[in-house]
Formats: C-alpha cells, structure tokens, sequence
C-alpha cells in the first residue's frame, strides 16, 4: 500500500499545482504539534522566497483548492505561513480497511530485492562468549528479519573467529596434558581418532588456563605461535585436532545461539579466508597499492575530507603472519565469487569501527568490490552493569549465556506470578518467552552505537518501554478477541473498520498507519530501536484507547465488530513488529 504520507503528500502536490506553483513545495510531514493537528506542510515558506510574495498569501491559495478534498477534515493557515492538516476520520478508517485486508497489514515487498549478507554473531571458537557477541547475535538477527519481511534475500554469516592464536594455545595445553595422544607423536602414521580428545567442558576450562600460562610462561608462549603457524601451514595432526575443537565448539555455539533462537545461514570462518589471503596480497601489490613499512606491508587509505587522520591497513606483519583485516578482505573476495551481494553489513563492536573503514576502502581501492558498493558497519556499544562497568555475571565471571538467560527467566517468572492469572507451570513455560523478550528489548530499544546499562529489574518490568510490556499489550488483546468470539449475538456482516468514535481510537488508528514507512526506513537506516519507539507508541496508543472504551459490553454490534476489526489490526501489527525483533509473544501472562 502507499504510505500515507505520500498519499497526503500526493494531495498537497496537485493544490500546489493547481494554484500554479511548483509540487517540489508540497511536502507533507507528520505535525511537530500534534495539539494543533496532525500532518503539516511548510512548502508555502520557501515557495515565497521563489515566487516572491508573502508566505501566508501562497498558503491561502494552496488551501482554497483543498476545500472538496476526502483527504482532509480541516486545513488551517497559520502565520507566518504555515498549513496544519487533521485527516479526514473516513479516509483514515478507508486505509485502516486497506491494511486489515492485506496479509501484510499495507507493507509493500521491496521493488528491488537485494542480496544482503549480514555478517554477525562473530564468535570465537573455545573461547567464551562475550556481551559484545550476544549484542551482536541480538542486533544481526533483528536487521536480517528486518530485511528479510521487506523480501530482500538475507544471508546471515556467524564468522566465527576459528583461525587465530587461541588454536596455538590449545593445542600446546593439550599437548602438556595429554602427551600420550597419537596428534603428539610425530611416528604416528594411522587414522586419528573420531572422538574428540576433550568435551566442550574441558575446552572451556582449557583455553583460559592455556591464555594465563602463555603470559606467565613465555616458552608456551613462543610454542603457541608455533603451533599456530604450524596448523594455519597444514601440518596433518594440527589440523585434526582443529577440526575436533571446532566440531565440539559448533555444536555448543548452535545451541547457544538456538537459545536465543538466532540461526546463521552460513556457519564460515576466518579459516574460510585462509585460501583467498595470497590473491590479497598479490593483487594489492601488483596494483601498487601495498608498500613495505618497517618489514610489514600496508595499504594506504587515508582520503581527502577525513576529518582525522587514518593509519595505513596493515595486510602482513613483518613477521609474515596474516591479520584480521587480511582475513576479512579474503572473505570478501569468496563472497563476491560465491554470493555477489549487493550489500555488506557487520554487526561488531565499535572498538571495531577503524578495522572496518579499513577494510571497505582497500576493498574498493583494489576493486574487490565495486566502487559504490553499499558496505555498512553496525558499531555497537557496550552493555554495561549497573556500577557502568562492562557488564559481568553475579559471580563476576564472564558471561554465560545460559546463567544470563535464566537469570532474566527467574526474574520474568517472579513477575509473571506476581499477577497470579496463570498455574505455576504455566508461569514457568511462558517465563522462558518473556525473559527473551525482556533480553532482546532491552538491548534493541537502545540507538545500538550508546552503551547502555543492563538492569534486570527494569527489564522484566511490565510497564514502560520494555519487551514484557508490549507482549502483555498483545496478550490483552488476544484474550479480548477470544472472549469476543464466546459472544452470541456477534454482528453479521463484515468486521468493516468505521471512523473513530474518539480521539484515543484515532490516536491509535494514526499510529497504525505509520507502519509500512517505519518497516522500510528503520531497515534501510539499521536501526532497529526506531522498530521498538514505534511499537511503544502503538502498544501505548492501544492501551489508552482500551481503558477508555468497553468493547465487549458495547450494544452497537456493528461499531463492536468495528472495533474488533482494529484490535486484529493492532494485534497483526504488534506482532509484525516484534517478529522482525526476534521475539515472541505468549498466549497469557
Ligand atoms: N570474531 C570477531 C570478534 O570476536 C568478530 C568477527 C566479526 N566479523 C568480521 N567479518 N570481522 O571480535
């Protein structure tokens, strides 16, 4: 469906026009006065300077031609030339209709579908998960379902760190434990076991003693990177041992993110990159765009107009090794081979944010994408306790994902009981949804780039604007559709949508009618808190219309299944929005 901006836009336009002025003055935008009305059209201000007259003058003519319009229900001119716009209460409630009769409440698909690889999650194998990469699986999931109900093709990438150091250290702790494995004697000729030679537990615990040790122990240290070269060289009993610690880590990763019902197209690493790396340096070198700098090798990208000044891109220390830039300008070389995509976008810390300036301007320095390829880095910021500080579990270890999701669990249970309309059991099932939603809100509502404080209490509260509050708000409608439908004396005809009988059913319709244009910017800016500030204001517009009118004691059966009709519109909506967020709302709480 159109937007309903555009299409007051598109009424504007012709009374401009029509008065003999210029359409590009007609723009519509929503009133920053909502006491004085709705929509508002400054045009009449800047068409004056023009057209040479005065502002007021040109309002009044634009709006003498609106006196027939169905769009309006009033047209003022304000000094010095301002034009207040009130919707017409039918038009509003004809394009409610229009949206309760799409199966996709008005949001058209994209014209131009693209192909978008959205590059998140990002964590490292058998070392523990952080806040920034539960951050990173929160907001990548959001961005691609986002994009993914505009009908783009989303191709979602965990990129997991499986190629770096953390191996080395590993396989040396290993070795020192268990110095009787066949990877350890260089004779062994046979088949390497099938079974990992540790559980995900051991591994777990081997990594943070292995890292301690290399800072205490400089001879690890030193055998670490050996056998980090050694393994990233193909040495056969390294590269087994690489593939157990990588199948055993999948396999607790994919359960991990499971929990949080995040799911990767693509389970690829930075190991992936690992063949592309020699095209990389060969063609940055032969394109005279890498130099030697003190033994390393580096790129050049600073440009005119930066506002500071850029450090070179370092593709190959002196010591020979490959970076992390190295490796993501390989992974992009495989993408454009194997998916071509038409958009790139990281979801990372901003810690990161020069790494990845970096890496988009070698790639398009070296044409390893064109030119104007669109390539975004989401940057993050910190989740933080509630002392400011980086936010660690009660034990003040580093985040567990499974601690922190029935901690929010517990705390979501404990309110859920406090309203008493469920049994025990159920409280405990539905818990499980509402601690999801009360984790992933409470991140998403945030501009992803400002740390934020991670407050429990806050979060599982079912008021304000938190996940809890807005399932609750479709629960609430939910269990009015059902007591509606135990009605006997149900209207006949269609559940046909009327004009607003009030302000706050008009207040609600209006906010309703703003959600294809905020599916569509919200995505194309990733910005998935501007989805949750709409559905806060939709979930609160709902609930003041619901506390002023009684639906189902209403007597007028055609304004009940008026009203009926809406509440599925609501419901529809509410559900959409939180859909793309990555949440769920319960059937009671
Ligand atoms: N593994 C990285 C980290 O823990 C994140 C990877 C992000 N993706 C990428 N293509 N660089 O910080």
């Amino acid at each position: 469906m159109k937007k309903i901006l555009d299409l007051i836009t598109a009424e504007m336009k012709t009374a401009f026009a029509d008065s003999g002025y210029d359409e590009i003055y007609a723009k519509v935008t929503l009133s920053n006065r909502p006491d004085l009305c709705e929509y508002q059209c400054n045009g009449a201000m800047a068409a004056a300077k023009a057209y040479k007259k005065k502002p007021f003058d040109i309002a009044s003519e634009v709006v003498s031609k609106l006196a027939g319009s169905h769009v309006f229900a009033s047209v003022d001119v304000v000094m010095p030339g301002f034009i207040n716009l009130k919707i017409d209460a039918g038009y509003l409630a004809e394009y409610m209709n229009g949206m309760a009769g799409d199966d996709r409440c008005g949001c058209d698909m994209a014209k131009e579908p693209m192909t978008i690889v959205v590059d998140y999650g990002g964590a490292n194998v058998a070392k523990p998960l952080h806040v920034g990469h539960l951050r990173s699986a929160v907001i990548g999931e959001s961005l691609k379902r986002m994009g993914r109900f505009l009908g783009h093709n989303m191709i979602g990438d965990v990129h997991l760190g499986d190629w770096g150091l953390q191996m080395g250290l590993i396989i040396e702790e290993l070795k020192d434990r268990k110095p009787d494995l066949p990877y350890f004697d260089e004779s062994f000729e046979g088949e390497y076991p099938k079974e990992a030679p540790f559980t995900i537990g051991e591994l777990e615990e081997i990594y943070p003693a292995a890292s301690l040790k290399s800072k205490e122990d400089e001879s690890f240290s030193k055998r670490a990177h050996d056998a980090t070269l050694k393994l990233q060289n193909g040495y056969r009993p390294y590269r087994a041992i690489w593939e157990h610690i990588i199948h055993v880590s999948v396999a607790d990763l994919k359960m991990n993110y499971g929990s949080l019902n995040v799911t990767f197209e693509l389970w690829k690493g930075e190991s992936d990159a690992e063949p592309y790396i020699p095209k990389v340096i060969k063609e940055l070198t032969e394109k005279g765009l890498a130099y030697e700098s003190q033994g390393a090798l580096v790129v050049d990208i600073a440009s005119e107009g930066d506002s500071k000044e850029l450090p070179p891109c370092i593709i190959r220390k002196s010591d020979g090794a490959a970076l992390y830039s190295t490796s993501d300008l390989g992974t992009i070389i495989e993408r454009e081979k194997d998916i071509r995509p038409d958009w790139y976008i990281y979801v990372t810390d901003k810690r990161q944010e020069l790494h990845f300036v970096q890496v988009f301007r070698v790639a398009k320095k070296a044409g390893f994408v064109s030119a104007d390829k669109k390539m975004s880095h989401l940057a993050f910021g910190t989740m933080n306790g509630k002392d400011g500080k980086p936010f660690k579990t009660r034990d003040g270890g580093v985040l567990r994902l499974e601690t922190l999701i029935s901690d929010i669990s517990q705390a979501a249970y404990e309110k859920i009981m406090e309203n008493r309309s469920v049994s025990e059991d159920e409280a405990r099932e539905t818990s499980k949804i509402v601690g999801m939603a009360a984790l992933k809100y409470g991140d998403l509502s945030n501009q992803a780039a400002k740390d934020y404080i991670f407050d429990m209490d806050r979060f599982v509260s079912f008021e304000g604007n938190t996940g809890p509050y807005i399932l609750y708000t479709i629960v609430r409608i939910k269990s009015i559709l059902a007591k509606y439908q135990t009605l006997e004396d149900k209207y006949q005809g269609a559940e046909t949508i009327l004009p607003p009988s009030s302000d706050a059913e008009k207040d609600l319709m209006l906010q309703l009618s703003k959600y294809n244009e905020v599916t569509e910017s919200a995505f194309l800016e990733l910005a998935p808190h501007k989805i949750c500030q709409y559905v806060y204001e939709l979930a609160n517009a709902f609930n003041r219309f619901y506390h002023e009118t009684k639906i189902i004691s209403e007597e007028n059966k055609e304004q009940q299944a008026s009203w009926i009709g809406l509440l599925r519109l609501a419901k529809d909506v509410l559900n959409g929005c939180i859909g793309v967020l990555g949440i769920e709302a319960p059937e009671r709480m």
